[in-house]
């Protein structure tokens, strides 16, 4: 009796190893389209399984894409895997995940109805200069939503006075070295008007482009500006000309040089 019932445990664990080994290997051989990541500035949203950031359009409707052309060459369509089935990864709703047939002919993963892009810039993983490129792709939280600032704790850590002082440095910074290019006002001239512009509240985005330019584009760069002054005149822009979008502080330009 006993040896039978012992029988039947051993009979029932072998299984359950046969079973558990398919598992793996189904794992392996439909690896996961896509994840989340956690960071501290926007908390949790969707990456591909190496790390780089995903991003939805607001101009996607019906779940088709609407990224296509020039657009789609900086914003890279998430494809299903060859089984042109979108699988995801923990934390992620399985339920909200699906895929939609791009004009081009690739599957694209969805989420919530939201065709998925990684954005060309982004070359490292845990970057997200995509983010609110242009008021228009934003990150994607586990629910489906579109993140569209920062968690109010990482918004900067900064006294009155001091950010009055990083301010009058950007002022003068920005009178002398940007104002030519932008306007005084930041109406925009031979570069880009920086009034009224979203783009300026990306951090990643604006450290760089000062930082580094972008030369092909007529967009000199400032590296040899110190942090603090850096810092300022983008701090500057991102408060000044119709922006509201908070300070930057030199750790912040130190860490991304
Ligand atoms: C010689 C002209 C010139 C100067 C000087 C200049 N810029 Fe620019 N800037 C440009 C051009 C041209 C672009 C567009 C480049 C591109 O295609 O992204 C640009 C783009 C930008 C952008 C991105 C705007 C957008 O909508 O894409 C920001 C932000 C910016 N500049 C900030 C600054 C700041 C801050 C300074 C001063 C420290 C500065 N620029 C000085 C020419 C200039």
């Amino acid at each position: 009796m006993i040896d039978r019932q012992f029988k039947r445990l051993a009979l029932l664990a072998a299984t359950a190893m046969v079973g558990l080994t398919f598992y793996v290997m189904a794992q392996e051989a439909a690896p996961a389209d896509f994840t989340v990541a956690t960071t501290a500035d926007y908390g949790t949203y969707l990456v591909t399984p190496d790390g780089h950031s995903l991003y939805l359009y607001v101009k996607d409707e019906g779940g088709v894409s609407a990224c296509v052309d020039a657009c789609a060459n900086n914003w890279i369509a998430l494809l299903a895997g060859d089984d042109g089935v979108a699988t995801a990864g923990e934390g992620v709703d399985q339920s909200l995940v699906g895929t939609t047939t791009r004009a081009d002919g690739g599957v694209q993963v969805t989420y919530g109805g939201h065709p998925l892009y990684t954005f060309k810039r982004d070359t490292a993983p845990g970057t997200t200069r995509g983010q609110k490129l242009g008021g228009e792709f934003f990150l994607v939280s586990p629910t489906a939503a579109a993140i569209e600032d920062k968690l109010p704790e990482q918004q900067a850590d900064i006294s009155e006075s001091d950010l009055d002082a990083l301010k009058a440095t950007g002022a003068a910074v920005f009178a002398a070295n940007c104002a030519v290019c932008h306007g005084d006002n930041g109406e925009g001239r031979i570069g880009p008007a920086l009034a009224n512009n979203s783009i300026v509240g990306n951090t990643d985005f604006i450290v760089e482009r000062v930082l580094n330019g972008f030369i092909e584009h007529g967009m000199p760069p400032f590296k040899a500006l110190d942090d603090q002054q850096i810092a300022g005149v983008i701090t500057f822009v991102r408060t000044s000309f119709g922006n509201d979008y908070g300070a930057v502080l030199p750790e912040e330009v130190s860490t991304r040089r």
